[in-house]
């Protein structure tokens, strides 16, 4: 699938006026495809902070993610070089297709950081318009820009604007249930010439509670004057559901965001379900090696101190269903060197596989 084609380029040329106050969109030629050769049903890694980092994203490609987004970056950060944050944007050319996620509420800082992000030569350039958080959310960046909507639609559109860049968006229903909804605001998203939007089925109030609702994900995709790709976002936690969804909400693509944390057979499973296969058995050695994998790529990638506390959020998913694994898991979180993390899990492979009757 290629997101944005020649039609769809034609569609925009005779786009219908949007039915909302907003500044007008940029001129044509500023459309980018984002051109990028992608599954006939992509299904994408969500961006999420301190996970989707330069390793995870690593085994998520190798497992067959369609594409992958880095976590969450500030422009401000990027502005000021904080290292922390460039260091967020590196990627290896094997995992392209590959966005860099930004985030912010200032337009000048936001316009600006594009230069920085441009050099690192991502696929495309991600807008967060759906972080819920406190100290993102209530300085007006993330999903708090959607009780502001034609804010959110200019600095996206001079987003396009100024870069040569593709650029996606990923938001989520609404600021709360009484504010404008994707459904009223996805046509005017488009026509700030974005390539694809990514859309979380709950609103920045619900955070993460309750169920991801996914009708109004597959309202704005009906919508015959949409013609940029839908990705549905939220709660897919198993292969089956992902080929449900599809069918069911018609989406061009999903993204699966918490389903893959130590977990990145999700997208082999996903790709299977789609071509109709069975789930493949993935054994508890396979699980330990690619465990340990990570845990060594994320040395070598920030170090030992950091990566051995970071890899302790992993542990819980990468052997979850696992009878008598809780000593291991608190072993595991107590380590300090990656050296004894490796010796524990040497220790693991001989636990019963999940499901396996004692
Ligand atoms: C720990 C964590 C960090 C996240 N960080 C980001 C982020 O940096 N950018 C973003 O767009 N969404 C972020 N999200 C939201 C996810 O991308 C995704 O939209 C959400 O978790 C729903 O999808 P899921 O049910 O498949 O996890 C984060 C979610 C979690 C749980």
């Amino acid at each position: 699938m290629k997101i944005l084609s020649e039609a769809t380029r034609k569609n925009l040329e005779t786009r219908n006026p949007t039915p909302h106050n907003i500044p007008a969109a940029p001129p044509l030629s500023n459309y980018m495809d984002l051109n990028i050769p992608l599954d006939p049903f992509p299904v994408g890694l969500s961006p999420m902070d301190d996970i989707t980092d330069l390793p995870f994203r690593q085994l998520c490609k190798e497992f067959g993610a369609s594409y992958l987004i880095t976590e969450f970056i500030a422009s401000e950060a990027l502005n000021r070089d904080a290292e922390k944050s460039l260091r967020k944007m590196r990627f290896t050319d094997g995992q392209r297709p590959l966005g860099i996620q930004i985030f912010g509420a200032d337009e000048d800082e936001l316009l600006r950081c594009l230069e920085v992000v441009e050099k690192a030569e991502p696929d495309f350039i991600d807008i967060n318009w759906g972080c819920p958080v406190r100290k993102v959310a209530g300085k007006g960046a993330g999903s708090g820009i959607l009780q502001d909507i034609p804010k959110m639609l200019r600095i996206t559109s001079a987003l396009v604007r100024h870069t040569e860049l593709p650029v996606t968006v990923k938001t989520r229903l609404a600021y709360s249930a009484d504010t404008t909804p994707v459904t009223d605001f996805a046509e005017a998203l488009q026509d700030c010439g974005i390539a694809a939007l990514a859309i979380h089925g709950r609103t920045k109030s619900q955070m993460y509670s309750g169920q991801a609702d996914w009708t109004m994900i597959g309202r704005v995709k009906a919508n015959p004057r949409i013609h940029i790709p839908i990705f549905g976002n939220g709660d897919i936690t198993t292969a089956a559901q992902a080929v449900e969804y599809k069918e069911r909400y018609g989406v061009d693509g999903i993204l699966v965001g918490r389903a893959a944390i130590g977990n990145p057979w999700i997208f082999e499973q996903c790709r299977r379900a789609l071509e109709g296969l069975g789930e493949r058995e993935v054994g508890i050695a396979e699980r330990v090696e690619v465990c340990r994998r990570h845990l060594r790529m994320a040395v070598d990638f920030k170090g030992e101190r950091t990566a051995v506390f970071e890899m302790r959020k992993h542990y819980g998913s990468y052997f979850k269903g696992i009878a008598n694994f809780k000593p291991h898991r608190l072993a595991l979180c107590a380590a300090t060197s990656a050296a004894d993390v490796e010796k524990i899990l040497d220790g693991i492979t001989d636990l019963k596989e999940p499901g396996t009757a004692w």
